[in-house]
């Protein structure tokens, strides 16, 4: 048997192909090539099913970050905090924009950004702005964290980019709090372009109003500048096809999710907790290993046996080199780094397929 990492095959229907095809010819038509009625089509669903205000579609999730930074009013020198696992564009967008980033530690239980990390660095650093990232697609303790960042007027951007399909602990779509949350529609996320697209959620009406100028060369202020990050008008038709089936295989990850749980739960290895079953986009399937080289061993046996696994991260940002020297904290996110392996996980996964990672997995632990 094989089971690999991703699944593009099955995810690209005929019908589905059919559809995007007849969208891009009619586009053509058109000549509507940048913002046109697809966009407008796409935020309206995205932002009502995430019940939020406003969805503003932008060229890309690191985008996503860097104009929320901009539509905040972050400015050089400003203090941004950003978790020690993540990929590294939250960071990056902060360096982007002149600001500095901060570390924030994680939870070694789930890998997620720490509440009670920020709270020791904000003391010593004063952020003007957080971005907690929601990693694998399991959901941050969001509820804390923005009562701790109103109190202290610190701005909050959650880092969606894994996560559509998540949910808070109050059973809530990511992206319906008060904050701004950013999304990636990469190739390999649950909703996928077919390249490079993301988008900004707000409940706020000014801010919705400042991302639309800024994402769109400053026009719409006669004193404003922006940037270029609007979004392809294929890309938007592109998701717009693909949204309401991402709907129904984000309810299949989290059934896959639960059958690696019943079939893992005895075998000793850390799963993330159990609340992940409810809140999670499940985006990846991660477990933590002992430590790297026991990573390392069980990535090439599974890479023997045909099954497609990946170590993310391999470090954490505290260890990268362009990131390594800003202050913060950074032990746990430096304990897991290495020894993390995401499983397959899509929503294409035959119970066979997850039966046999799982007797697989538990070769390689003895058990
Ligand atoms: C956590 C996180 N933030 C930001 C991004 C950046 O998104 P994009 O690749 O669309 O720029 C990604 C993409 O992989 C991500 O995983």
């Amino acid at each position: 048997m094989e089971v690999s990492f991703y699944n593009f095959e099955e995810l690209h229907t005929d019908s589905l192909r059919k559809d995007i095809v007849n969208r891009v010819d009619h586009i053509i038509q058109e000549g509507s090539f940048v913002e046109g009625p697809y966009n407008r089509e796409f935020e309206k669903k995205f932002a009502e099913h995430n019940k939020v205000k406003h969805c503003l579609l932008v060229a890309n999730g690191t985008d996503a970050l860097e104009v929320s930074l901009l539509a905040l009013g972050i400015k050089p020198g400003e203090k941004v905090g950003v978790p020690g696992i993540t990929f590294y564009a939250t960071a990056e967008a902060v360096i982007n924009i002149g600001a500095i980033p901060v570390h924030i530690d994680v939870n070694l239980e789930d890998a997620l950004f720490s509440l009670e990390s920020l709270k020791r660095v904000h003391q010593a650093q004063q952020l003007k702005a957080v971005m907690p990232v929601h990693i694998y697609g399991n959901v941050a303790d969001m509820e804390n964290i923005y009562q701790y960042c109103d109190e202290q007027k610190i701005a909050v951007i959650e880092d969606s980019a894994q996560a559509f399909g998540g949910h808070y602990k109050n059973g809530n779509p990511v992206g319906s709090m008060t904050g701004l949350t950013t999304f990636s529609f990469y190739p390999t996320k649950n909703l996928s372009a077919f390249g490079d697209a993301g988008c900004i959620l707000t409940q706020d009406d000014q801010l919705a109003e400042k991302i639309k100028v800024i994402r769109n060369h400053g026009r719409g202020d006669d004193h404003a500048l922006g940037r270029n990050s609007r979004c392809d008008h294929i890309q938007a038709a592109v998701l717009d096809a693909k949204f309401q089936s991402t709907i129904e295989h984000n309810k299949k990850r989290s059934e896959i999710a639960r059958e690696y749980f019943n079939l893992l739960k005895d075998t000793g290895v850390q799963l993330l907790p159990e609340n992940s079953l409810k809140q999670s986009a499940w985006h990846l399937f991660p477990i933590f290993l002992k430590d790297q080289n026991q990573r390392e061993a069980l990535q090439a046996f599974l890479n023997d046996n045909k099954i497609g696994s990946a170590p993310f991260y391999e470090k954490a940002m505290t260890q990268e080199p362009p990131l390594k020297d800003y202050a913060g904290e950074r032990e746990n996110a430096e304990n897991l780094a290495g020894r993390l392996l995401c499983l397959p996980m899509h929503p294409f996964l035959s119970s066979e397929q997850i039966q046999y990672v799982s007797t697989k997995l538990k070769e390689f632990l003895g058990k």
